[in-house]
Protein backbone atom coordinates (compact mmCIF):
# COMPACT_ATOMS: atom_id res chain seq x y z
CA UNK A 1 0.00 0.00 0.00
CA UNK A 2 1.09 3.31 -0.86
CA UNK A 3 0.79 5.40 1.86
CA UNK A 4 1.17 9.43 2.12
CA UNK A 5 2.91 10.58 5.33
CA UNK A 6 -0.51 11.50 6.65
CA UNK A 7 -1.27 7.45 6.50
CA UNK A 8 2.24 6.73 7.57
CA UNK A 9 2.05 8.77 10.79
CA UNK A 10 -1.71 7.16 11.80
CA UNK A 11 -0.76 4.09 10.77
CA UNK A 12 2.34 3.30 13.09
CA UNK A 13 1.45 1.21 15.98
CA UNK A 14 0.69 4.02 17.98
CA UNK A 15 0.21 3.51 21.70
CA UNK A 16 -3.17 4.35 22.35
CA UNK A 17 -3.85 1.53 19.65
CA UNK A 18 -1.84 -1.14 21.62
CA UNK A 19 -3.41 -0.10 24.68
CA UNK A 20 -6.78 -0.28 23.20
CA UNK A 21 -5.88 -3.55 21.49
CA UNK A 22 -5.41 -5.22 24.62
CA UNK A 23 -8.55 -3.86 26.50
CA UNK A 24 -10.55 -5.05 23.45
CA UNK A 25 -9.58 -8.24 23.73
CA UNK A 26 -9.55 -8.61 27.53
CA UNK A 27 -13.59 -7.09 27.35
CA UNK A 28 -14.15 -9.45 25.28
CA UNK A 29 -14.21 -12.57 27.77
CA UNK A 30 -10.92 -15.05 28.70
CA UNK A 31 -9.61 -14.82 32.43
CA UNK A 32 -7.40 -12.07 31.81
CA UNK A 33 -7.37 -10.39 35.20
CA UNK A 34 -8.00 -6.62 33.74
CA UNK A 35 -6.24 -4.18 35.52
CA UNK A 36 -4.91 -2.37 32.35
CA UNK A 37 -7.30 -0.24 30.57
CA UNK A 38 -9.39 3.12 31.28
CA UNK A 39 -12.44 1.53 30.82
CA UNK A 40 -15.21 2.83 33.76
CA UNK A 41 -16.92 0.26 35.70
CA UNK A 42 -20.79 -0.50 35.85
CA UNK A 43 -21.75 0.71 38.73
CA UNK A 44 -25.56 -0.97 39.10
CA UNK A 45 -27.63 2.74 40.27
CA UNK A 46 -25.84 4.32 37.68
CA UNK A 47 -26.60 2.16 34.66
CA UNK A 48 -30.48 1.80 36.24
CA UNK A 49 -30.38 5.25 36.01
CA UNK A 50 -29.56 4.97 32.17
CA UNK A 51 -31.85 2.14 31.35
CA UNK A 52 -34.31 4.20 32.96
CA UNK A 53 -33.86 7.15 30.76
CA UNK A 54 -33.78 5.33 27.92
CA UNK A 55 -36.99 3.71 28.53
CA UNK A 56 -38.38 7.53 29.34
CA UNK A 57 -36.99 8.55 25.15
CA UNK A 58 -38.50 5.26 23.87
CA UNK A 59 -41.65 6.47 25.57
CA UNK A 60 -41.87 9.57 24.39
CA UNK A 61 -44.03 10.74 20.66
CA UNK A 62 -41.19 9.95 18.18
CA UNK A 63 -38.16 9.65 20.82
CA UNK A 64 -36.65 6.78 19.51
CA UNK A 65 -37.12 8.05 15.71
CA UNK A 66 -35.55 11.22 16.49
CA UNK A 67 -33.01 10.00 18.49
CA UNK A 68 -31.77 7.51 15.70
CA UNK A 69 -32.92 9.73 13.15
CA UNK A 70 -32.19 13.30 12.76
CA UNK A 71 -28.10 14.51 12.54
CA UNK A 72 -27.64 17.24 14.87
CA UNK A 73 -25.78 20.44 13.90
CA UNK A 74 -21.92 20.30 13.70
CA UNK A 75 -21.92 21.83 17.45
CA UNK A 76 -23.74 18.91 18.58
CA UNK A 77 -27.10 18.12 20.05
CA UNK A 78 -28.33 22.49 20.69
CA UNK A 79 -30.78 21.39 23.76
CA UNK A 80 -28.24 19.48 25.48
CA UNK A 81 -25.45 22.53 24.47
CA UNK A 82 -27.99 24.97 25.47
CA UNK A 83 -28.89 22.98 29.29
CA UNK A 84 -25.54 22.50 30.17
CA UNK A 85 -24.64 26.58 29.55
CA UNK A 86 -26.86 27.01 31.83
CA UNK A 87 -25.81 24.58 34.47
CA UNK A 88 -22.40 25.58 34.39
CA UNK A 89 -23.29 28.98 34.90
CA UNK A 90 -25.99 28.85 37.44
CA UNK A 91 -23.93 26.58 39.68
CA UNK A 92 -20.07 27.76 39.05
CA UNK A 93 -20.89 31.29 37.75
CA UNK A 94 -19.06 30.61 34.70
CA UNK A 95 -19.50 33.19 31.85
CA UNK A 96 -20.60 31.22 29.16
CA UNK A 97 -23.48 30.37 27.02
CA UNK A 98 -24.39 27.77 24.76
CA UNK A 99 -22.07 29.52 21.96
CA UNK A 100 -18.84 28.50 24.14
CA UNK A 101 -19.79 24.98 23.87
CA UNK A 102 -19.34 22.20 21.08
CA UNK A 103 -19.36 18.41 21.53
CA UNK A 104 -16.90 15.78 19.70
CA UNK A 105 -17.17 12.25 19.63
CA UNK A 106 -15.72 11.53 22.71
CA UNK A 107 -12.92 13.94 23.91
CA UNK A 108 -10.11 12.08 22.26
CA UNK A 109 -11.73 13.61 19.76
CA UNK A 110 -11.28 17.16 21.09
CA UNK A 111 -7.54 16.54 21.57
CA UNK A 112 -7.18 16.00 17.93
CA UNK A 113 -9.01 18.97 17.25
CA UNK A 114 -7.62 20.96 19.90
CA UNK A 115 -4.31 20.04 19.61
CA UNK A 116 -3.96 20.85 15.75
CA UNK A 117 -5.65 24.11 15.66
CA UNK A 118 -2.87 25.15 18.40
CA UNK A 119 0.12 23.54 17.08
CA UNK A 120 1.94 22.04 14.11
CA UNK A 121 2.83 24.18 11.25
CA UNK A 122 2.03 27.40 11.58
CA UNK A 123 0.51 30.20 8.61
CA UNK A 124 4.00 32.22 9.35
CA UNK A 125 6.61 29.40 8.80
CA UNK A 126 7.00 29.06 12.24
CA UNK A 127 6.26 25.50 14.14
CA UNK A 128 4.47 25.21 17.44
CA UNK A 129 4.04 22.69 20.31
CA UNK A 130 1.62 21.89 22.72
CA UNK A 131 3.16 21.75 25.91
CA UNK A 132 2.55 19.44 28.81
CA UNK A 133 4.05 21.32 32.08
CA UNK A 134 4.09 17.81 34.02
CA UNK A 135 4.41 14.70 32.41
CA UNK A 136 3.07 11.88 33.46
CA UNK A 137 0.58 12.52 31.19
CA UNK A 138 -2.25 10.48 29.60
CA UNK A 139 -1.09 8.46 26.61
CA UNK A 140 -3.85 9.27 24.43
CA UNK A 141 -2.02 12.33 23.60
CA UNK A 142 0.76 10.67 21.91
CA UNK A 143 0.45 10.70 18.66
CA UNK A 144 -2.63 13.10 17.71
CA UNK A 145 -0.58 15.37 15.76
CA UNK A 146 -0.65 15.81 12.33
CA UNK A 147 3.07 16.28 12.24
CA UNK A 148 6.11 15.28 13.93
CA UNK A 149 8.05 16.89 16.85
CA UNK A 150 4.37 17.90 18.02
CA UNK A 151 4.85 17.63 21.75
CA UNK A 152 6.91 18.74 24.36
CA UNK A 153 6.71 18.23 28.06
CA UNK A 154 8.60 19.00 31.73
CA UNK A 155 9.19 15.84 34.38
CA UNK A 156 7.88 16.70 37.85
CA UNK A 157 9.31 17.47 40.92
CA UNK A 158 8.56 14.31 43.30
CA UNK A 159 7.06 15.26 47.17
CA UNK A 160 7.44 12.16 49.04
CA UNK A 161 4.81 11.64 51.17
CA UNK A 162 4.27 9.35 54.83
CA UNK A 163 3.37 6.30 54.71
CA UNK A 164 4.92 5.06 51.35
CA UNK A 165 2.95 7.49 49.29
CA UNK A 166 4.27 10.33 46.72
CA UNK A 167 2.70 13.02 44.95
CA UNK A 168 4.15 14.78 41.44
CA UNK A 169 3.87 18.78 41.32
CA UNK A 170 4.54 20.93 38.57
CA UNK A 171 8.36 21.91 38.82
CA UNK A 172 7.87 25.83 38.24
CA UNK A 173 11.17 26.71 38.08
CA UNK A 174 11.68 24.64 35.10
CA UNK A 175 9.11 25.95 33.12
CA UNK A 176 10.74 27.99 30.65
CA UNK A 177 8.15 28.43 27.68
CA UNK A 178 9.24 29.63 24.58
CA UNK A 179 7.88 31.20 21.48
CA UNK A 180 7.62 27.43 19.74
CA UNK A 181 4.53 26.49 22.24
CA UNK A 182 0.89 26.94 20.93
CA UNK A 183 -0.85 25.48 24.12
CA UNK A 184 -0.40 24.16 26.80
CA UNK A 185 -2.28 21.14 28.53
CA UNK A 186 -2.87 18.90 32.09
CA UNK A 187 -5.11 16.33 32.66
CA UNK A 188 -6.97 17.03 35.91
CA UNK A 189 -7.29 14.34 37.57
CA UNK A 190 -3.92 13.21 35.83
CA UNK A 191 -4.26 9.69 33.98
CA UNK A 192 -2.05 7.58 34.74
CA UNK A 193 -1.15 8.82 38.74
CA UNK A 194 -4.33 9.61 40.21
CA UNK A 195 -2.84 13.29 40.90
CA UNK A 196 -5.27 16.08 41.21
CA UNK A 197 -2.83 19.65 40.14
CA UNK A 198 -3.51 22.02 42.85
CA UNK A 199 -6.13 25.27 42.36
CA UNK A 200 -2.48 27.13 43.17
CA UNK A 201 -0.97 25.58 40.27
CA UNK A 202 -4.11 25.46 38.01
CA UNK A 203 -4.12 29.48 38.85
CA UNK A 204 -0.37 29.89 38.29
CA UNK A 205 -0.26 27.87 34.83
CA UNK A 206 -3.49 29.98 33.61
CA UNK A 207 -1.19 33.13 34.41
CA UNK A 208 1.71 31.47 32.50
CA UNK A 209 -0.14 30.68 29.50
CA UNK A 210 -1.85 34.38 29.60
CA UNK A 211 1.01 35.88 29.56
CA UNK A 212 2.00 34.18 26.79
CA UNK A 213 -0.98 34.36 25.05
CA UNK A 214 -1.50 30.68 24.43
CA UNK A 215 -4.63 28.77 25.59
CA UNK A 216 -4.57 26.88 28.93
CA UNK A 217 -6.10 23.56 28.02
CA UNK A 218 -7.73 20.99 31.18
CA UNK A 219 -8.85 17.77 30.26
CA UNK A 220 -11.42 17.31 32.92
CA UNK A 221 -12.79 13.70 32.03
CA UNK A 222 -12.41 12.63 35.21
CA UNK A 223 -13.22 16.01 37.02
CA UNK A 224 -15.98 18.10 38.41
CA UNK A 225 -18.87 18.30 38.50
CA UNK A 226 -19.16 15.49 36.19
CA UNK A 227 -18.11 12.54 36.91
CA UNK A 228 -16.32 14.21 39.59
CA UNK A 229 -14.07 11.38 40.34
CA UNK A 230 -11.94 13.56 42.63
CA UNK A 231 -10.98 12.80 46.23
CA UNK A 232 -9.87 15.72 47.12
CA UNK A 233 -10.35 19.73 47.61
CA UNK A 234 -10.23 20.89 43.69
CA UNK A 235 -12.28 24.12 42.69
CA UNK A 236 -13.90 23.34 38.47
CA UNK A 237 -12.04 26.62 36.86
CA UNK A 238 -13.09 28.31 33.62
CA UNK A 239 -12.55 31.73 32.29
CA UNK A 240 -11.99 32.93 28.72
CA UNK A 241 -8.89 31.35 28.15
CA UNK A 242 -9.18 28.55 28.95
CA UNK A 243 -10.55 25.53 27.16
CA UNK A 244 -12.30 23.10 29.42
CA UNK A 245 -12.59 19.22 27.94
CA UNK A 246 -15.21 17.09 29.38
CA UNK A 247 -16.41 13.79 28.23
CA UNK A 248 -19.94 11.41 29.34
CA UNK A 249 -17.58 8.31 29.43
CA UNK A 250 -16.33 7.94 33.04
CA UNK A 251 -19.61 8.87 33.88
CA UNK A 252 -20.74 5.73 32.45
CA UNK A 253 -21.29 6.51 28.77
CA UNK A 254 -17.96 5.44 26.52
CA UNK A 255 -19.73 3.79 24.17
CA UNK A 256 -21.62 7.04 23.25
CA UNK A 257 -18.29 8.62 22.51
CA UNK A 258 -19.83 12.19 24.25
CA UNK A 259 -16.85 14.72 24.29
CA UNK A 260 -17.67 18.49 25.68
CA UNK A 261 -15.33 21.40 24.53
CA UNK A 262 -15.98 24.43 26.89
CA UNK A 263 -13.97 27.78 25.45
CA UNK A 264 -14.24 30.68 24.25
CA UNK A 265 -16.60 31.55 21.51
CA UNK A 266 -13.88 31.23 18.90
CA UNK A 267 -12.55 28.03 19.72
CA UNK A 268 -15.76 26.25 20.39
CA UNK A 269 -16.90 27.86 16.54
CA UNK A 270 -13.48 25.89 15.02
CA UNK A 271 -14.36 22.85 16.90
CA UNK A 272 -17.66 23.01 15.33
CA UNK A 273 -16.07 23.37 11.88
CA UNK A 274 -13.82 20.69 11.86
CA UNK A 275 -17.14 18.53 13.11
CA UNK A 276 -18.36 19.59 9.83
CA UNK A 277 -15.83 18.47 8.01
CA UNK A 278 -14.52 15.24 9.70
CA UNK A 279 -17.81 13.78 10.55
CA UNK A 280 -20.51 16.04 9.76
CA UNK A 281 -21.58 16.08 13.09
CA UNK A 282 -21.06 14.60 16.74
CA UNK A 283 -23.37 11.64 17.19
CA UNK A 284 -26.11 12.39 19.48
CA UNK A 285 -27.24 9.78 21.44
CA UNK A 286 -25.17 10.34 25.09
CA UNK A 287 -26.56 13.97 24.99
CA UNK A 288 -29.89 13.28 24.27
CA UNK A 289 -29.32 10.53 27.09
CA UNK A 290 -27.70 12.81 29.48
CA UNK A 291 -30.14 15.92 28.79
CA UNK A 292 -33.01 15.35 31.43
CA UNK A 293 -29.90 14.59 34.14
CA UNK A 294 -27.86 18.43 33.17
CA UNK A 295 -31.57 19.75 32.88
CA UNK A 296 -32.27 18.91 36.59
CA UNK A 297 -28.74 18.72 37.67
CA UNK A 298 -29.39 14.93 38.45
CA UNK A 299 -26.22 14.45 36.32
CA UNK A 300 -24.06 16.53 39.36
CA UNK A 301 -25.90 14.39 41.98
CA UNK A 302 -25.07 11.18 41.04
CA UNK A 303 -21.58 11.99 40.23
CA UNK A 304 -21.29 13.21 44.02
CA UNK A 305 -23.32 10.93 45.42
CA UNK A 306 -22.71 7.65 43.78
CA UNK A 307 -20.21 7.51 41.15
CA UNK A 308 -17.62 9.56 43.60
CA UNK A 309 -18.13 7.33 46.58
CA UNK A 310 -18.03 4.02 44.46
CA UNK A 311 -14.36 5.24 43.16
CA UNK A 312 -12.76 6.71 46.23
CA UNK A 313 -13.74 2.82 48.12
CA UNK A 314 -12.31 1.26 45.47
CA UNK A 315 -9.05 3.71 45.90
CA UNK A 316 -8.77 3.49 49.57
CA UNK A 317 -8.99 -0.68 49.51
CA UNK A 318 -6.90 -1.25 46.06
CA UNK A 319 -4.30 1.30 48.48
CA UNK A 320 -4.96 -1.61 51.37
CA UNK A 321 -4.25 -4.50 49.72
CA UNK A 322 -1.34 -3.28 47.75
CA UNK A 323 0.13 -1.97 51.24
CA UNK A 324 -0.18 -5.73 52.83
CA UNK A 325 1.35 -7.49 49.64
CA UNK A 326 4.34 -5.32 49.25
CA UNK A 327 4.90 -4.92 52.55
CA UNK A 328 8.67 -4.82 52.68
CA UNK A 329 9.51 -3.76 49.05
CA UNK A 330 10.76 -0.14 48.05
CA UNK A 331 7.22 0.33 46.61
CA UNK A 332 5.95 3.93 46.72
CA UNK A 333 2.47 4.63 45.66
CA UNK A 334 1.20 7.77 44.17
CA UNK A 335 -1.49 9.52 46.50
CA UNK A 336 -4.93 8.98 44.84
CA UNK A 337 -6.57 11.84 44.44
CA UNK A 338 -8.82 10.70 41.57
CA UNK A 339 -9.29 9.20 38.41
CA UNK A 340 -9.68 5.22 38.21
CA UNK A 341 -5.66 4.32 38.35
CA UNK A 342 -3.18 3.76 41.54
CA UNK A 343 0.39 4.63 39.86
CA UNK A 344 2.77 2.21 41.60
CA UNK A 345 6.88 3.81 41.81
CA UNK A 346 8.88 0.56 42.43
CA UNK A 347 12.38 2.09 43.33
CA UNK A 348 15.47 0.37 41.41
CA UNK A 349 13.69 -2.04 39.73
CA UNK A 350 16.13 -4.53 38.77
CA UNK A 351 14.72 -4.64 35.02
CA UNK A 352 12.50 -2.65 32.83
CA UNK A 353 8.61 -1.74 34.09
CA UNK A 354 7.94 -3.28 30.23
CA UNK A 355 9.22 -6.44 30.74
CA UNK A 356 7.37 -6.52 34.21
CA UNK A 357 4.30 -5.86 31.96
CA UNK A 358 4.96 -8.68 29.55
CA UNK A 359 5.36 -11.36 32.74
CA UNK A 360 2.09 -9.98 34.19
CA UNK A 361 0.50 -10.44 30.74
CA UNK A 362 1.89 -14.14 30.81
CA UNK A 363 0.07 -14.11 34.17
CA UNK A 364 -3.02 -13.25 32.75
CA UNK A 365 -2.89 -9.66 34.42
CA UNK A 366 -3.06 -6.73 32.73
CA UNK A 367 -1.59 -3.67 33.95
CA UNK A 368 -0.21 -0.36 31.50
CA UNK A 369 3.83 -0.38 32.06
CA UNK A 370 5.14 3.35 33.33
CA UNK A 371 6.88 4.48 29.73
CA UNK A 372 3.92 4.94 27.68
CA UNK A 373 2.87 7.87 29.78
CA UNK A 374 5.24 10.21 28.69
CA UNK A 375 4.21 12.65 25.26
CA UNK A 376 6.89 15.01 24.39
CA UNK A 377 9.85 12.98 26.53
CA UNK A 378 9.76 9.72 24.61
CA UNK A 379 13.86 9.95 23.56
CA UNK A 380 13.89 11.24 27.08
CA UNK A 381 15.89 8.92 29.56
CA UNK A 382 14.93 9.13 33.07
CA UNK A 383 15.22 6.24 35.22
CA UNK A 384 12.14 6.65 36.94
CA UNK A 385 9.72 6.08 33.74
CA UNK A 386 10.33 2.51 33.83
CA UNK A 387 9.76 1.60 37.22
CA UNK A 388 6.70 2.54 37.34
CA UNK A 389 3.00 0.86 36.36
CA UNK A 390 -0.49 1.97 35.90
CA UNK A 391 -3.44 -0.24 37.75
CA UNK A 392 -6.99 0.58 37.13
CA UNK A 393 -9.46 -0.61 40.41
CA UNK A 394 -12.27 -0.05 38.17
CA UNK A 395 -13.58 -3.49 37.72
CA UNK A 396 -14.87 -6.06 39.82
CA UNK A 397 -13.36 -6.17 43.80
CA UNK A 398 -12.52 -9.97 42.95
CA UNK A 399 -10.64 -9.34 39.69
CA UNK A 400 -9.03 -6.21 41.69
CA UNK A 401 -7.67 -8.31 44.56
CA UNK A 402 -6.68 -11.35 42.13
CA UNK A 403 -4.73 -8.87 40.25
CA UNK A 404 -3.57 -7.00 42.84
CA UNK A 405 -1.70 -10.15 44.65
CA UNK A 406 -0.45 -11.70 41.34
CA UNK A 407 1.69 -8.19 41.14
CA UNK A 408 2.76 -8.55 44.43
CA UNK A 409 3.98 -11.79 43.77
CA UNK A 410 5.85 -11.22 40.48
CA UNK A 411 7.49 -8.10 41.89
CA UNK A 412 8.85 -9.96 45.08
CA UNK A 413 10.29 -12.85 43.55
CA UNK A 414 11.72 -9.58 40.97
CA UNK A 415 13.56 -8.34 43.81
CA UNK A 416 14.50 -11.65 44.98
C1 LIG B 1 -7.33 11.77 30.80
C2 LIG B 1 -8.21 11.31 29.69
N1 LIG B 1 -8.61 12.20 28.79
C3 LIG B 1 -9.40 11.86 27.75
C4 LIG B 1 -9.81 10.55 27.58
C5 LIG B 1 -10.66 10.23 26.39
O1 LIG B 1 -11.90 9.74 26.76
P1 LIG B 1 -13.18 9.81 25.82
O2 LIG B 1 -12.70 9.97 24.39
O3 LIG B 1 -13.88 8.53 26.04
O4 LIG B 1 -13.97 11.01 26.26
C6 LIG B 1 -9.43 9.57 28.50
C7 LIG B 1 -9.84 8.18 28.32
O5 LIG B 1 -9.48 7.28 29.04
C8 LIG B 1 -8.59 9.97 29.58
O6 LIG B 1 -8.18 9.08 30.49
Amino acid sequence: MNLSKFGEKFTRKAGITQLMDDLGSAMAGGDMLMLGGGNPAHIPAVQDRFRRRMEEILAEPLGFETMIGNYDGSRGNEAFIEALAGMLHDTFGWDITAKNIALTNGSQNAFFCLFNLFAGDMPDGSKKKILFPLTLEYIGYGDVGLTDDFLTARLPHIELLDDGLFKYHVDFESLDIGDDVGAICVSRPTNPTGNVLTDDEIIHLDAIAREKGIPLIIDNAYGTPFPDIIYTEAQPIWNENTVVCMSLSKFGLPNLRTGIVIAREEIAAAIADINGVMHLAPGGIGARMALDLVRSGEIMQISREIVQPFYERKARRTLDLFRTELDGLPCRIHKPEGAIFLWLWFQDLPYPCERLYEELKQRNTLVIPGHHFFPGLENEYWQHKHECIRVTYAQDDAIVEEGVKVIADQVRKLYG
